[in-house]
């Protein structure tokens, strides 16, 4: 499934990712500037905040708990669509997904 990462200026990256596969970690892989991840996913670091486009945040599911605590102490300011992106595992129903990287990380 693709995932489209769009930074503050409106470029937006497409980075094939594998079914089961972090937000995060796909970017990583291929170097999406602002996607740091220093924890490796493990939900302590908030260096993986993102916005997720509104047609696409049902689909993603709900914040969980520990992820609502971190993303109040995230790099770049919160927002009603912010998630961090280690928390979100791509499916091929996610194929498309959009998110935007918060400026202030990059
Ligand atoms: Fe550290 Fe997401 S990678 S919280």
């Amino acid at each position: 499934p693709k995932i489209v990462y769009v930074d503050s200026g409106g470029e937006e990256r497409v980075v094939d990712a594998s079914a089961g596969e972090s937000v995060m970690s796909a970017a990583v892989r291929a170097g999406v500037p602002g996607i740091i991840g220093e924890c490796g996913g493990c939900l302590s670091c908030g260096t993986c905040h993102v916005r997720v486009r509104e047609e696409y945040v049902d689909q993603v599911g709900e914040v969980g708990d520990m992820e609502d605590d971190l993303l109040d102490l995230a790099v770049g300011d919160r927002q009603v669509n912010s998630r961090l992106s280690c928390q979100i595992q791509m499916t091929s129903e996610l194929d498309g997904l959009i998110v935007d990287v918060p400026d202030e990380q990059v």
